[in-house]
């Protein structure tokens, strides 16, 4: 397995991809409420996977060892880290639940997912989603040629160990194309200018898993759900990102992604 660099044809489709991705969370976006369960989640994603022509990538997943995710989509509630398998438990207000999209579409994945707040949370779990979010942002800041993967994981790392959070190690970002889960993988965690330079072209996720309690994790006997081991509260968000000649393009971006944070845009404004 090889990193692989996408052409303009290949960026073409990535684009449309990810855009689906997005928006299949748009859709879902005022549903996400009390008394709603994540099955008739995943239902309502898989109608609008239908009405988009695209198909899901998780549905029947099933990489070695593991069996095969039996859902459209993954929807991962308070102490539950990622990989939650959609159920009959409904939401109930001051949840917080991450809800995590793959489409294909035309042989292409787009794979991004956010956090979202059941009606209202407290002050300790609205602040985890939102230092995540800025987590991730950090690190698709570093994107730009020449940069190391190992930057990335760096400014996540540092911005949430530094606010008093822990970083999951278990996980990952990933290389993603016409595969799911390809070369290379993205650490949420490392030191600046090692690991895999960024060249244009390439296409991967950030996806940083950031837990309020410490980072172990453990996984549940369904051999997907993965919790922290301290019950603690964890948030992750995710974009799938392009290394572009000067920097980095967000690919799963749509009219209801939340604008990044103050801080980025101010430097892009710079830029
Ligand atoms: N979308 C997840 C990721 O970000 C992978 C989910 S695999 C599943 O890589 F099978 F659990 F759905
Ligand atoms: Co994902
Ligand atoms: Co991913």
């Amino acid at each position: 397995m090889t990193i692989t660099y996408k052409d303009e044809a290949g960026i073409a489709g990535m684009r449309v991809a990810c855009r689906l991705a997005s928006e299949v969370l748009d859709f879902l976006t005022p549903h996400i409420q009390p008394g709603v369960t994540t099955r008739e989640i995943d239902r309502l994603a898989c109608e609008c996977m239908k009405t988009q022509g695209s198909i899901s990538a998780t549905l029947g997943y099933q990489p070695p060892g593991y069996p095969p995710y039996p859902a459209s989509l993954c929807t991962s509630v308070n102490h539950v880290v990622c990989h939650g398998i959609p159920g009959d438990k409904a939401l109930k207000k001051g949840d917080i639940v991450n809800v995590d999209v793959t489409v294909i579409k035309d042989g292409w994945y787009g794979d991004t997912s956010r956090m979202f707040i059941v009606g209202e949370a407290s002050i300790a779990a609205k602040r985890l989603c939102a230092m995540t979010f800025e987590a991730m942002w950090h690190g698709i800041e570093q994107v730009r040629p020449g940069a190391h993967l190992g930057d990335i994981g760096w400014a996540i790392q540092k911005f949430a160990e530094s606010h008093g959070f822990s970083v999951v190690r278990e996980f990952c970002g990933h290389g993603i194309g016409q595969v799911f889960h390809e070369e290379p993988q993205v650490l949420h965690y490392g030191k600046p200018g090692t690991g895999e330079e960024l060249k244009p072209g390439m296409t991967f996720t950030i996806e940083p898993m950031i837990n309020a309690g410490r980072r172990e994790v453990r996984e549940l006997g369904d051999g997907w759900t993965i919790v922290t081991k301290d019950h603690s509260l964890s948030a992750q968000w995710e974009h799938t990102v392009l290394v572009t000649p000067t920097g980095y393009e967000v690919l799963t971006l749509s009219a209801g992604s939340p604008p990044p944070p103050a801080s980025v845009k101010a430097a892009e404004a710079l830029a």
